[in-house]
């Protein structure tokens, strides 16, 4: 492992039981639309081994998840500037394979991305993340495009935040007085520095698809919302999680609103003890391809 020791900025540092919190509900969030249209191009495609980068790669969710559902032989890096979640991710990587059941090769480079050269993919098939675009600014993401293009790469990016909750429960929506501020404030705390320019938290994965589409790529976006249920325990932890993270966020950015804040945070708690709420969290995923440009964004179910 290549490590630069950067010392992560304090609003990109992600706790490790946090990612193993939320891996499984990533998983099922996932478009498999998309997943199989990248194995599908990477095929087609026809390098050996296929060269796949994993930005933001934390503890290794991605490439846990992409490496058998893609083809291979599949030679990772994996790039991070935590280097103990880099750490977790290698030692757990012994035990990856390819959609053929074959092992996967897997390095790491524990650098910050802030610096982004034109040619940090030379000679990468695809370029991938999860979670990661809404923590970055827009000149970030159109560089991020340009040395996508620059490579021939592809790119998959998933689970980008946008900005939507619901609650349910059972059939009915369930609508509590403080969901909007509570929301506003949140999103607003994603939109702060988190040491790649401006974040662009919700809006990310719209200027990431203008912008590859403004390099001449075809772009394909599917939605892919965790479904929380809190009949089912891990989701439940996850929602509990959640909420204190949304709680925490929002009184940073409006430590006026801190009554309605910790009012709306009670009764939000409270509602995730009934086994028939349920709660959704927007997310978007996104594939792009050389080859095509479109007019629009292409919707992919
Ligand atoms: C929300 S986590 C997602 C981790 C992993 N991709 C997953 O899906 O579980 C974002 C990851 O990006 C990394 N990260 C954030 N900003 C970064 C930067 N400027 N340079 C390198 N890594 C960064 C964090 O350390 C963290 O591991």
């Amino acid at each position: 492992m290549s490590t630069a020791n950067d010392s992560p900025h304090p609003e990109s540092r992600f706790d490790a039981d946090w990612l193993a919190l939320r891996e499984g509900a990533d998983a099922d969030a996932r478009s498999p639309a998309l997943t199989a249209r990248a194995a599908r191009w990477l095929e087609a495609r026809g390098r050996t081994p296929v060269a796949c980068v994993d930005l933001g790669s934390g503890s290794g969710s991605n490439p846990r998840f992409l490496a058998p559902r893609l083809p291979g032989p599949q030679a990772w890096c994996l790039v991070d500037h935590d280097a103990l979640l880099l750490e977790r991710a290698v030692r757990g990587g012994a035990l990856l394979r390819d959609a053929a059941g074959q092992p996967v090769a897997l390095r790491s480079e524990c650098r910050d991305l802030a610096a982004l050269a034109p040619d940090a993919f030379a000679g990468v098939d695809l370029v991938c993340a999860s979670a990661l675009m809404d923590l970055v600014g827009a000149a970030w993401l159109e560089r991020l495009a340009a040395a996508c293009s620059r490579a021939g790469a592809a790119a998959l990016f998933s689970l980008s935040v946008d900005g939507e909750w619901s609650f349910r429960r059972g059939p009915h929506q369930d609508e509590d007085p403080g969901d909007q501020l509570a929301r506003e404030a949140f999103n607003a705390h994603q939109r702060r520095d988190k040491g790649v320019g401006g974040a662009l938290g919700p809006d990310a994965h719209a200027h990431l698809a203008a912008s590859l589409r403004a390099v001449g790529y075809r772009v394909h976006v599917a939605p892919s919302p965790w479904q929380l249920h809190m009949d089912r325990p891990r989701e439940a932890a996850l929602a509990a999680a959640l909420l204190e993270g949304w709680c925490d966020a929002a009184l940073a950015q409006m430590p006026g609103e801190a009554l309605r804040l910790r009012a709306w945070h009670a009764r939000r708690r409270e509602a995730l003890r009934d086994p028939a709420f349920r709660m959704c969290v927007g997310h978007v995923d996104l594939f792009a391809c050389p080859g095509g440009e479109r007019a629009g964004t292409e919707p992919d179910a």
